[in-house]
């Protein structure tokens, strides 16, 4: 399998993609919503899906495509080559800001991460890795992450924080929050790892990502020394959804350690 070739095809395609949702914004959306009125879906994100799914199939038949919108095949393992895709990750950034969406996809062979991307279609900036070989951002490469300590980091949360929940300890949130210089919640997972990989953020913590969500991300996490776990500090799963966190490897341990406490 020439990993090149087939990081040269990633490429294109998902410029392609860009494109066409860059353009859709001139013609009208449709929005629906899917398990409560809050978790939008729209036609763009539907015709990207399946138009990742259509190039990856011309490409080579036996790649197996696990995608959001469940346009492609039931995926019960990660044997053999398959593509993991968010089409729009940050609809709801999509539907109401027009800017702050990324296309996610990690491309894994018998589940293991050979080549991850996020690409934030507005800004047309692209953050991706291939395994082993290192991480760009754009044409510029991504350098490995920086030691610093919890009170220098600036972390990526979400209001859900805000309201004490059913699942984690709320008052050692309260004491990460203060103990961190600052925080800040963009509505987009893969954009908040593409963020922590370049060392725009320093953490970024969710009680629920989906495999389409990090895919991508935890590919290029590896090559620049960001950890990426679940909150019990296990690898990722890749077949369910689960809690996770990235960070800068001098603090993920300290955040897990310290201040997340699961009920
Ligand atoms: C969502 C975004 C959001 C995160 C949600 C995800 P979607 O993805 O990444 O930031 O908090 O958990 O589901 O639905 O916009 O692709
Ligand atoms: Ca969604
Ligand atoms: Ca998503
Ligand atoms: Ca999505």
């Amino acid at each position: 399998m020439d990993l090149y070739q087939i990081n040269e095809f990633a490429k294109e395609i998902i410029f392609e993609a860009g494109k066409r949702i860059r353009h859709s914004f001139s013609y009208d959306m449709v929005v629906e919503t899917k398990s409560d009125p809050n978790d939008l879906v729209t036609n763009i994100d539907r015709e990207t899906e399946s138009f990742f799914i259509e190039k990856i199939k011309q490409f080579d038949a036996n790649h197996r495509v696990l995608g959001e919108e469940g346009m492609g095949e039931k995926i019960e393992s990660l044997e053999g080559p398959v593509w993991i895709i968010d089409p729009i990750d940050g609809t709801m950034n999509f539907v109401k800001q027009h800017r702050h969406f990324m296309i996610s996809i990690g491309f894994y062979v018998d589940g293991i991460g050979r080549l991850g991307y996020i690409f934030d279609v507005m800004r047309e900036d692209l953050f991706y890795a291939i395994a082993g070989e290192g991480a760009w951002y754009n044409n510029s490469p991504l350098r490995k992450l920086k030691p610093l300590t919890l009170e220098e980091a600036v972390i990526g949360i979400n209001a859900s924080w805000v309201i004490p929940n059913r699942k984690l300890n709320h008052e050692k949130i309260i004491e990460l929050v203060r103990t961190v210089r600052g925080t800040r919640s963009y509505g987009s997972a893969a954009m908040e790892i593409a963020f922590v990989v370049s060392g725009k953020l320093d953490a970024y913590i969710s009680m629920r990502l989906s495999p389409w969500d990090i895919a991508g991300g935890v590919i290029i996490a590896n090559e620049v020394g960001a950890i990426a776990t679940n909150l019990n500090g296990n690898d990722v799963n890749l077949l369910t959804n689960d809690t996770f966190i990235i960070a800068n490897p001098s603090i993920h341990q300290l955040i897990l350690n310290s201040y997340i406490e699961q009920k």
